[in-house]
């Protein structure tokens, strides 16, 4: 039986943090044996918001290093960077033509994201969901593996198929409409400055953020200084207390332990006993990534080598399926 296909991706704008990889990267690598695999690092995407060309291109490697090291393996994926696969940009702009503009112009991070950028909003901004549409669609991807913050988009990349079949491919259609998959815990880990908030790479506080890259003294200080509250003894359930939920999750998924022997073992805790116990687990569980992500990141060639063997497997894939886009919607062919 022949697997069923994934494909996400991550933007290179600065360090992964906690939330990138409990919601996203764990899930790959926990599956990744069970699918045919496609990651990329959506570069594009990394431009719609002000961005330094000096940095674009080694955060590109960081993230691909960062997959590796984070377990991905290339006998069970393709790894590759959007900007090399120039069919992205090109099933981007066909999509757009069958986008309805207010459905772009409802996507809740697009009005997130506007605010925080004031003046700065540019059309690439808006077109982000077309774009990650295009990422998906062109690969003809079965599941979604992403965190809770994407669902929307996922929803709209699964109406852009259902409409462009409709429109144009009734009888064969062209698009495979994908699914999401969304996991439990750790779909939406919260910032460490405010149990309300989302963890976020925009954050202008790095102390609201673990990244995978920070170093035990690091890891240890921003725990140290992370928000809680005045009540002892530690549970998920309540629902008033945002932080403890947030932080419990964060070392059940750190530690590796079962909710129920967390819940166990917390439940009579006060925070000071607590943090030293989510600290250890986080350094323990971020060191193998680090060494890992070192190693690879010193041997550049080794690394190249897979994103070009990546950016072949994916390419062929991209390129049928814009062939067909393109046939479906009447385009001529050269030559011919
Ligand atoms: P990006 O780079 O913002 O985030 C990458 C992944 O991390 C997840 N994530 C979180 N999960 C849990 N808690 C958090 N606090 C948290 N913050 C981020 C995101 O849900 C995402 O899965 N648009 C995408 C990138 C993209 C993409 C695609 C994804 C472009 N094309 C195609 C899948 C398929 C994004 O903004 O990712």
């Amino acid at each position: 039986m022949t697997k069923k296909r994934v494909l996400s991706g991550i933007q290179p704008t600065g360090n992964l943090h906690l939330g990138n990889y409990l919601g996203s990267i764990r899930n790959w690598v926990e599956h990744q044996q069970d699918y045919e695999n496609y990651f990329c690092v959506v570069d594009l995407h990394a431009i719609t918001a002000p961005h330094d060309p000096q940095t674009l291109a080694e955060n590109s490697y960081t993230i691909a290093a960062l997959y590796l090291a984070c377990g991905i393996s290339v006998e069970h994926a393709s790894i590759f960077i959007q900007s090399h696969i120039p069919a992205h940009s090109e099933l981007t702009w066909l999509l757009n033509c069958v986008t309805p503009l207010n459905w772009l112009q409802d996507m809740i991070q697009f009005k997130e994201k506007a605010i925080k950028q004031g003046e700065n909003v540019n059309m690439g901004l808006l077109d982000y969901p077309v774009l990650m549409a295009a990422d998906i669609l062109l690969y003809q991807a079965d599941k979604v593996p992403v965190g809770e913050d994407q669902k929307q988009h996922l929803e709209l990349t699964r109406d852009i198929a259902a409409r462009f079949n409709h429109q144009f491919a009734k009888k064969n259609p062209v698009f495979k409409v994908p699914q999401a998959l969304i996991q439990t815990d750790g779909a939406r880990i919260m910032s460490l400055t405010d149990g309300t908030r989302k963890m976020s790479k925009s954050d202008s506080s790095d102390l609201s953020r673990i990244n995978l890259l920070d170093s035990p003294e690091l890891i240890q200080k921003k725990i140290k200084k992370c928000k809680t509250d005045l009540e002892r003894g530690l549970t998920f359930e309540s629902i008033d207390r945002p932080e403890c939920r947030n932080l419990l999750t964060l070392y059940m998924l750190m530690s590796g332990k079962p909710k129920e022997t967390v819940a166990i073992e917390c439940q009579d805790l006060g925070w000071g006993q607590f943090k030293p116990l989510l600290t250890e687990a986080t350094i323990e569980h971020l060191r193998p990534i680090q060494a890992k992500y070192q190693a690879v990141m010193t041997d550049r060639t080794y690394l190249e080598s897979i994103l070009s063997d990546g950016k072949n497997q994916a390419e062929s894939i991209a390129n049928r399926t814009l062939t067909e886009v393109k046939a479906a919607l009447g385009f001529s062919v050269p030559g011919t």
